[in-house]
């Protein structure tokens, strides 16, 4: 879809003037801006006639080609192992089109014949990932120039020009074959999208197309240098062919050019994406993301995507703490298609070769890891890989068949016990999470803040860029929930605000248009928004708003104005927030802070803690102030400690009366998930610690889904125990 086709489909959908749509930007999000009354109460399956959690994962039968015998053993290992998906032909190109031209298909059809014999499905893959050596040598614009001016060499894989009219040609012709040949088999149930799109290029294509889509944002050459602040530095375009993302120091276009890098990946993957819908439109599409990838705005890929699906590979060797980053990742996956049940597309079953300390998994840890993402929304629990691959890079990478080549391995057994696990939740396809609490994780906003030079640097991040611990401040706002068994949705500063309670944004940096409008029309309905340090500041553009933070209308919402940001030393550690005396959300005590302190004087908001110390002790920590029939919360400093978010988050759980998914004392730890659909109610009991701990249920009595086990009163939890349960 072109800019403008977006745009009629973006004022088409919501059908409200309350939404803008400006040249060149999605201001809002079509399929997050339905009521809670209008969202489906559960969703179909992933395959249309297969009512199961997926399980299965990456299968590589192409490297086996010289290895007699592995097929069939392969499939004798996949029905002992419960397995019923499969992606295969990821990075089948060179096998598929050994030559220019000359398609080689038939060990496909064995593959696919092999798995539609059996009741398998196949996420066939499009093998964009990795082009042939051929094709790099015929053709070198399908291969990157670097940043430096460089052409990329052939090697490796994820290293293709996205804007090439050579290589889109010849990945719609590979993916029309493909399409053509295996539309109506039994075993072709979704699409696998290329693989982990990532990276840029800046050939002479892709420079000409970042022309002209800064064509579609800006009206204007001047309108460019405004919006790009150019006349610092004497650094005033004259012409649209002088701009070059590499050369300026400058933040706006830095920006612009992450933005296009996204608009130009979305817009391969729906080159690719065509002649599949095209033969087989009923077929579902995906393709595989990597967590909280600092290159792409993932938000931008919904529209693209009949299902998401990402890609998990967490170090949690024990530690509760990762378990909760990674479950904030999960309700990013689910959150992007408005609850729609996701895919773990690609997880280890056992250790990730590439990490520096690939331990294995303790015993329980398979099944929790994969209980985890399922409570979370996911209907698929996959791997990476099916079989260990005897050389090359990933020869160690953990795999659910080992060299050994048995079904006797621990991995392989803790798999098929998860897949016989699977099979008795039948009931859970399709059901989903409805959260009454929504944090806001906005890539443009990072993105924004990470290019802009203070007001201090980044801890590093992405690609060696200063990233300002974006993800892990998120992380930090919504662990105090997970602790408490409550439900959170991952949003962007587009989605609608609407069916949530409790909207928290830290470091919300950028103000789009139209987000203030609509983030304070909520609160004046009675939402509640909490704000922190480096809110609104800038606008789309990463130009600061004039008259005082936090800018674009909030001051005067919250009732603060922050001054200045002072930033601490890692020697300053004296500093505190200090609880006000009889605070109406119960916060107590001391607090120690890192790295940013505002000063902040209120304009109306009532001070619920202040500074300790230094010249601005007394003034406000945090504060909150009425609007409408709602509440802003506003956080002048980064805590140190975990304790404050704790009280916070408990304090605004009392305060807004939010439901817990298990109302009873959770030890550390111990989290519960809950789904919900079809009348049915699910929880996902978890024991992430290394020991075992109880619970005390009381009087309620929770039905285990596999074994029929009725938990009630004091219930104990081995360690990494993960039970899925159902109230009595
Ligand atoms: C140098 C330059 C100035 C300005 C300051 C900022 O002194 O001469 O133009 O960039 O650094 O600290
Ligand atoms: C990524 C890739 C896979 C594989 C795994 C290994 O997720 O998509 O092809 O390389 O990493 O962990």
């Amino acid at each position: 879809m072109t800019d403008i086709g977006r745009r009629r489909f973006v004022q088409g959908a919501l059908g409200t003037t309350a939404f803008l749509a400006l040249p060149g930007r999605v201001v809002a999000r079509p399929q997050a801006a339905g009521a809670a009354g209008s969202l489906p109460d559960r969703y179909p399956p992933i395959f249309a006639r297969f009512p199961h959690l997926l399980h299965g994962g990456d299968w590589n039968p192409d490297q086996w080609r010289d290895e007699p015998g592995i097929l069939e053993q392969d499939f004798a290992l996949m029905e002992k192992a419960g397995c019923n998906t499969f992606s295969v032909g990821i990075f089948a190109w060179a096998a598929l089109e050994p030559e220019e031209g000359r398609f080689e298909m038939g060990w496909l059809d064995d593959v696919m014949n092999g798995l539609a014999k059996r009741g398998f499905h196949a996420f066939l893959a499009t093998p964009s990932g990795a082009k042939p050596r051929w094709m790099s040598e015929k053709y070198e614009e399908v291969r990157r120039i670097d940043a430096q001016g460089r052409r990329e060499l052939h090697g490796s894989r994820h290293n293709h020009c996205f804007t090439s009219p050579v290589y889109r040609e010849k990945v719609r012709t590979i993916n029309a074959r493909l399409a053509e040949r295996y539309k109506g088999h039994p075993a072709l149930s979704g699409w696998h999208i290329s693989n982990e799109y990532s990276g840029a290029c800046y050939c002479t294509y892709c420079l000409a197309a970042f022309r002209a889509w800064l064509k579609t944002r800006h009206p204007s050459l001047d309108a460019l240098n405004r919006a790009y602040w150019a006349a610092f530095w004497a650094q005033k375009f004259q012409s649209w062919e002088q701009i070059d993302p590499r050369e300026a120091p400058m933040d706006g276009l830095q920006l612009d050019w992450d933005r296009f890098v996204t608009h130009q990946t979305v817009d391969f993957m729906k080159n690719e994406v065509a002649p599949l819908k095209a033969a087989t439109p009923d077929v579902p599409v995906t393709t595989n993301m990597m967590t909280f990838f600092g290159g792409l705005d993932y938000w931008r890929f919904a529209e693209v995507c009949d299902r998401m699906a990402w890609d998990a590979y967490p170090q949690l060797y024990g530690d509760w703490r990762v378990a909760a980053s990674l479950s904030m990742a999960h309700d990013f996956y689910r959150t992007m298609k408005g609850g729609l049940p996701f895919l773990l597309m690609e997880s280890t079953p056992s250790n990730t070769n590439w990490q520096p300390t690939p331990r294995l998994k303790r015993p329980g840890q398979h099944r929790q890891e994969m209980l985890l993402a399922v409570g979370h929304g996911a209907d698929a629990t996959m791997y990476f890989q099916w079989r260990k691959s005897r050389g090359a890079f990933e020869k160690m990478h953990g795999a659910v068949v080992d060299h050994e080549g048995s079904d006797r391995t621990r991995v392989f057994q803790d798999v098929a016990a998860h897949g016989a696990l699977l099979r008795k939740l039948d009931a859970v396809v399709g059901t989903t999470v409805r959260p009454e609490v929504a944090i806001v994780n906005d890539w443009e906003s990072r993105w924004a803040l990470g290019l802009t030079q203070g007001p201090r640097q980044g801890q590093g991040g992405w690609d060696g860029r200063f990233d300002k611990e974006y993800i892990r401040t998120l992380t930090e706002h919504y662990r105090p929930f997970w602790k408490l068994g409550i439900g959170v949705d991952v949003i962007e500063s587009l989605s609608s605000f609407d069916r949530y309670k409790l909207v928290v944004a830290p470091m919300l940096f950028m103000l789009k248009p139209g987000v203030v409008e609509r983030l304070l029309a909520w609160v004046k309905r009675g939402g509640t928004l909490v704000l922190t340090y480096l809110s609104g500041i800038v606008d789309e553009t990463n130009i600061v708003f004039r008259g005082g933070w936090p800018g674009g209308g909030l001051r005067e919402a919250a009732g603060i104005w922050a001054e200045e940001i002072d930033s601490l030393l890692a020697t300053d550690t004296d500093q505190r927030i200090v609880a006000a005396a009889g605070n109406p959300i119960g916060l107590a005590g001391e607090h120690p802070v890192r790295e940013y302190c505002e000063r902040v004087h209120p304009e109306g908001a009532s001070v619920l803690a202040t500074f300790k110390n230094d010249f601005y002790a007394g003034m406000p920590a945090l504060t909150v102030n009425r609007h409408g029939a709602g509440r802003l919360y506003y956080l002048a400093a980064r805590p140190a400690e975990e304790a404050f978010h704790d009280g916070f988050a408990r304090g605004l759980v009392r305060e807004l009366a939010l439901t817990r998914n298990l109302d009873v004392e959770l030890p550390e730890g111990v989290t519960v998930q809950k789904r919900a659909g079809g009348g049915r109610i699910f929880l996902f009991l978890h024991n992430f610690a290394p020991r075992e701990q109880a619970l005390d249920l009381g009087g309620l009595r929770l039905v285990d889904v596999a074994d029929g086990t009725v938990l009630t009163g004091r219930v104990t939890l081995p360690a990494y125990a993960s039970r899925v349960v159902e109230k009595a």
